[in-house]
């Protein structure tokens, strides 16, 4: 698919003293066309509004004719490669009078961030380019009680992602957008983001979710799974293990831990849901957006807070309150640690206020090899605040795996 094409009359400011289009208009002339396209289909705020920007990094031109002043191009625009953090576009420019190409581009963009770092290309832009979206599917599938939505990208060994409280799978989207050699499957659990339902009561709400995790892997054929899970998600995984440990490859716990509340904590659980009853799921977001972001996060991709909202917004009440029963109530998982036999990350921000590095070493050092990386500049979503520095630990973490027998 293209952007929509759009006309670009030549005006006599734009050409040199023969009277032709001149090289910098020209380019200047291409980019109008860009953003007009933009204008008429998805929006000319289609990046910011995904929080990145496109970054030119590479262009190449061909200039097979002059275009004079009063002519009238007819600007194409499609795009021919994407890469995880990258697309590129061609443009061409014919002259609708006699149809006489006057140029050709091919511009390859980088999406960065506020900060100017690379960042994959947001679900939205890859929709609205028609890009390739690289085997990308969201499943919906019924589960007794509920029906849940999960992402499937690509093909590969699989690797699961599980979220925390109170998001939802968009949590991961850096990570799903990466490991092109991995089928990478992110579920929203019940209660949470697309999938209807929720976990029940309190005794049986991690459970299910562990079950419901279960039944993605069956219906995708999966025998064993690489699964990575943050905080509530890592919860989700201790139960998984529990029920299902033959199914497990490998485990990623990030910003996690395997404690049970106190009582203190156990009583802010139930304040927590008392709020989600009375104010909605957003508001619990709120009351927890201080603690969940490093300081440079919350300052420099204001977005994220964003997101947050959105991802609580997504959640219902009764998913909201059935899970803050169930991390209230949930067994602790010290015990299991020493018998945790395959190889596992533990990873999170060092500025996680809600499970601090201190937690998350003491939760590796009960895992039998297992390793702690900290992430700096990253608090308890360091998946969403450092996706790159999480990719490269996670991706050297999968390169050495052993092989799958
Ligand atoms: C989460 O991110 O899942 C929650 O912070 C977990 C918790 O509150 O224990």
């Amino acid at each position: 698919m293209s952007l929509r094409d759009v006309d670009i009359r030549v005006y006599p400011y734009e050409c040199d003293a023969f009277g032709h289009l001149n090289q910098a208009a020209c380019l200047q002339l291409l980019e109008r066309a860009r953003w007009e396209s933009l204008a008429a289909g998805p929006g000319a705020d289609l990046f910011t509004r995904n929080g990145v920007w496109p970054a030119a990094r590479h262009t190449s031109i061909a200039y097979e004719a002059s275009a004079l002043p009063g002519d009238v191009l007819r600007v194409e625009t499609e795009t021919v490669k994407r890469g995880t953090t990258s697309f590129t576009l061609r443009q061409r420019a014919t002259r609708t009078r006699d149809q006489t190409l006057i140029v050709e581009v091919e511009l390859t963009f980088v999406c960065v961030d506020r900060i100017g770092r690379p960042t994959p290309v947001p679900d939205e832009v890859v929709r609205s380019l028609g890009m390739p979206t690289g085997g990308r599917e969201v499943r919906r599938l019924r589960v007794d009680g509920g029906e849940l939505a999960v992402e499937i990208r690509g093909s590969g060994p699989a690797l699961v992602f599980v979220h925390g409280f109170p998001f939802d799978r968009s949590m991961w989207r850096h990570q799903v957008a990466g490991f092109g050699r991995w089928q990478r499957i992110a579920t929203d659990l019940r209660g949470f983001g697309h999938s209807a339902g929720h976990g029940g009561g309190p005794a049986e709400s991690l459970a299910r979710h562990a079950d419901d995790l279960a039944l993605v892997l069956d219906a995708l054929n999966v025998r064993r799974a690489v699964l990575c899970g943050l905080s509530m998600g890592g919860y989700v995984l201790f139960e998984f293990w529990r029920r299902h440990a033959d199914r497990v490859r490998a485990l990623v716990l990030a910003d996690t831990k395997a404690e049970a509340d106190s009582t203190e904590g156990r009583r802010a659980r139930d304040e927590l849901a008392a709020v989600a009853r009375r104010e909605g799921t957003v508001a619990v977001a709120e009351r927890m957006v201080p603690r969940l972001l490093a300081v440079a996060s919350a300052t420099a991709q204001p977005e994220l807070v964003t997101a947050v909202r959105e991802m609580a917004g997504r959640a219902s009440v009764d998913g909201i309150v059935a899970a803050l029963g169930a991390m209230r109530d949930r067994a602790d998982s010290r015990e299991l640690l020493a018998g945790i036999g395959v190889p596992t990350l533990v990873v999170g921000g060092a500025e996680d206020a809600l499970t601090p590095p201190d937690v998350m070493q003491a939760l590796a050092d009960g895992i039998p090899g297992a390793r702690f990386v900290a992430i700096p500049a990253a608090g308890h979503l360091a998946p969403l605040e450092q996706p790159l520095a999480v990719n490269r630990v996670l991706s050297d973490f999968l390169d050495a795996l052993p092989a799958d027998d």
